[in-house]
């Protein structure tokens, strides 16, 4: 078992001297899988049908005698230039039909049967030399499918599109049914008059644009299906592709694509446009390994330092690769893998960091990835073990489309943004929290959280449902429940779906302007959003300052349903989730003194007393896996804490040392926790835990 440190070695910009080196430096690091010939193709097929393996071979043998592992390409992430030049029908068309060139990467059609025909072409010759190949640890299909060319408008699609839509309505009529075409005279007689949603004057119909999301994913998850048939037939490898669970890649669906990966992988890196880039890391490497069924899941790429493709490209600060990546095996991961290992001198990229930085290996970055590498090694008998969550978060990437079309109450409602203020929550409450798909078994989890699930079908709003009315207990924020699966309208009120649940008739949106702000009766602002609520059943839980309601509270069934009809500030959402989510222990007697003590220790800014260890051990069923003790400061999250397995993972993000209380053995130091651990400012500590 153990961990596994793994790279991207794009081998093809370096001399054979290089390659020799590298492969005594990846000994050096512990490299234990690589991945090659991902971008191959222009190098192993130069000419149409004319193949040459022999740097490839080379470089499989090399890694073979290295005792290194294969996450071999099948080279078909980007078309070679005879490819397009060839045929330019092949290339991808973008929204408002202009074709975009090669240059670059990915200039391919997902539908174009050329590309494909190619595509399968080259992923049989691979298949064929290397299927049997000892070193082969896993196949890597593509790259990254639809990082660039997700969503093509070109013929090819177009007539794609009209098949899929036939396949899913049958009927015209039933397609015009569901896409509401009785508006702006859109009717169709015949499925060969639909086009994809290419850019219009006004505004597009909706239920067009989401199926279009939906047929895209499909139409690459198509292609991985195809290639990964090929590679069956000449190998009993692993297969998967790197999903970008990220937050601005949005177009694979991806809890359609997990069944058919082998093994779940995932490409991270820390986005800094966002307000808390490291919460974003938190929330992707959960969101993985829900796509992973619970079990453990591979980061296929990361960075070592900066990407080159955001506006600002950070640096990481020291300490901080081993942090981030241990937060990723905290949350689930048994592999670690950066992109890539030898920072490029030409090309694209070449401003991204490396294993290798353009500065060599004197350098700070490459004895941080030896640290890392050791800490693996320490650390290794946590691989494999599951992580530990009763709280569950549901999310859907056709929400996320749905909520995003155009002309929509505020353009300032983004889905991402509410889905990561809930987790921000969850997080600093030092929840751990499973992210599951809508429809999802419910029936483990203590409480659920559904932010803003715009798009829900009749059993996925059932699932909630049911789930409260035999106790369980959700809390569901605005803009959810509104539209079907057909982007229809629920009549009657909002929140539709979620009406009864939750026992209130929402008349009215009402967004609000941008720096506009509504006060609250306890203070505080609500912002972006408010509604004109009508509660039926449900019971005021947070009033505006004018004494209307904005947070309700339903008791349904067995269970209670909270609605947040607004936007609430950080440390607002943060105390209303804990009192939500927190009701039903605090009922609890031997829960109520340690949570009335955790509340009052975050309340002051102190460190929360450790619920478990200081929790009656027979009343771990379920405050144990709940509200970790976490420390805030300044707003952000300084102790991050995750159990997986019988291991407590503790981050500290912050600069100054703690001592968590916990007793056991810590594997980082290899010494003792007899009460608690000491864990350096920036640094991580796993313990087994002993009682
Ligand atoms: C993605 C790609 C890599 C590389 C990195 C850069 O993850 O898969 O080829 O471009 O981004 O961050």
């Amino acid at each position: 078992m153990g961990f596994v440190l793994g790279c991207d070695y794009n081998y093809e910009q370096w001399s054979p001297d290089v390659w020799r080196e590298d492969m005594a430096l990846m000994r050096e690091a512990g490299v234990g899988l690589v991945a090659v010939n991902v971008f191959g193709w222009s190098e192993i097929e130069p000419r149409p049908g004319e193949y040459d393996f022999s740097a490839l071979d080379e470089i499989v043998g090399l890694l073979h005698d290295s005792g290194i592992r294969l996450n071999l390409g099948t080279g078909t992430a980007s078309p070679p230039p005879w490819l397009t030049r060839r045929h330019p029908d092949a290339l991808p068309v973008t929204a408002d039909g202009t074709t975009r060139f090669p240059g670059g990467r990915q200039a391919w059609c997902p539908s174009s049967p050329v590309f494909r025909e190619h595509a399968l072409r080259l992923v049989e010759q691979v298949a064929v030399r290397y299927g049997q190949h000892p070193a082969l640890e896993l196949w890597h299909v593509s790259n990254e499918l639809g990082c660039h060319n997700a969503l093509c408008y070109c013929e090819a699609s177009a007539a794609a599109f009209r098949v899929w839509l036939t396949r899913r309505y049958g009927t015209v009529e039933a397609l015009n049914k569901a896409w509401g075409t009785a508006f702006w005279s859109q009717r169709y007689a015949d499925f060969d008059e639909v086009q994809p949603p290419r850019l219009a004057l006004s505004v597009r119909n909706p239920a067009q644009l989401v199926d279009f999301q939906r047929f895209s994913s499909d139409a690459l998850l198509d292609h991985y299906r195809a290639e990964a048939a090929v590679l069956r037939r000449h190998s009993t490898t692993k297969i998967t592709t790197n999903f970008m669970v990220t937050a601005h890649i949005r177009n694979q669906d991806y809890w359609s694509w997990a069944a058919d990966m082998d093994v779940i992988a995932n490409d991270h890196y820390l986005d800094h446009r966002l307000p808390d880039p490291v919460a974003e890391l938190s929330f992707a490497a959960d969101l993985t390994r829900g796509l992973a069924g619970g079990r453990p899941w591979m980061l296929m790429e990361t960075s070592t330092g900066a990407v080159n493709w955001q506006p600002y490209n950070l640096a990481k600060e020291p300490g901080q690769l081993v942090r981030n990546s241990l937060t990723h095996v905290a949350r689930g991961a048994d592999a670690i893998c950066f992109f890539q290992w030898r920072a490029s001198a030409q090309g694209a990229e070449k401003f991204h960091s490396a294993i290798v930085p353009h500065a060599g290996v004197d350098s700070a970055v490459w004895r941080e990835v030896l640290e890392l590498s050791e800490t693996l090694d320490k650390i290794g008998e946590v691989a494999g073990s599951t992580v530990e969550a009763d709280t569950a978060l549901v999310f859907s990437w056709e929400s996320w489309w749905a909520t995003e079309t155009e002309a929509r109450p505020s353009q300032d409602l983004r889905y991402l943004d509410q889905v990561h203020a809930a987790y921000r929550a969850l997080r600093e409450l030092g929840v751990t929290t499973d992210i599951i798909a809508p429809g999802s078994d419910l029936s483990g989890y203590r409480a659920v959280v559904v932010p803003c699930l715009h798009m829900v079908s009749d059993q996925e709003a059932a699932a909630v449902t049911d789930y409260v009315e035999s106790g369980g207990r959700a809390v569901i924020t605005f803009y959810s429940g509104i539209v079907d699966p057909d982007d229809r309208v629920r009549l009657g009120g909002y929140p539709g779906a979620f009406r009864e649940l939750l026992g209130v008739v929402s008349e009215e949106f009402a967004p609000l302007l941008p720096g506009q702000e509504v006060p609250l009766a306890t203070g505080g602002q609500a912002t972006l959003w408010t509604e004109r609520l009508r509660l039926t059943t449900a019971k005021p839980e947070l009033a505006y300052a004018n004494g209307t309601p904005a947070v309700t509270r339903n008791a349904f069934g067995a269970g209670e349903a909270w609605y947040v009809s607004t936007n609430l500030a950080a440390p607002d959402l943060r105390a209303l989730f804990e009192r939500a989510l927190t009701a039903q222990e605090a009922a609890r007697p031997e829960h109520q003194d340690l949570w009335k003590r955790a509340t009052d220790a975050q309340t002051n800014g102190e460190r929360a007393p450790d619920v478990q260890n200081d929790g009656d051990r027979a009343a771990r069923g379920h405050s144990d896996l709940w509200k970790r003790a976490s420390e805030l400061r300044d707003g952000q999250l300084a102790t991050e804490v995750v159990r997986r397995g019988a291991y407590l993972f503790v981050v500290n993000h912050g600069d100054v040392d703690i001592e968590y209380a916990v007793a056991g053995h810590e594997l980082v130091t290899g010494q003792a926790a007899i009460g608690s651990v000491l864990v350096p400012a920036g640094a991580v500590r796993v313990v087994r835990e002993e009682s």
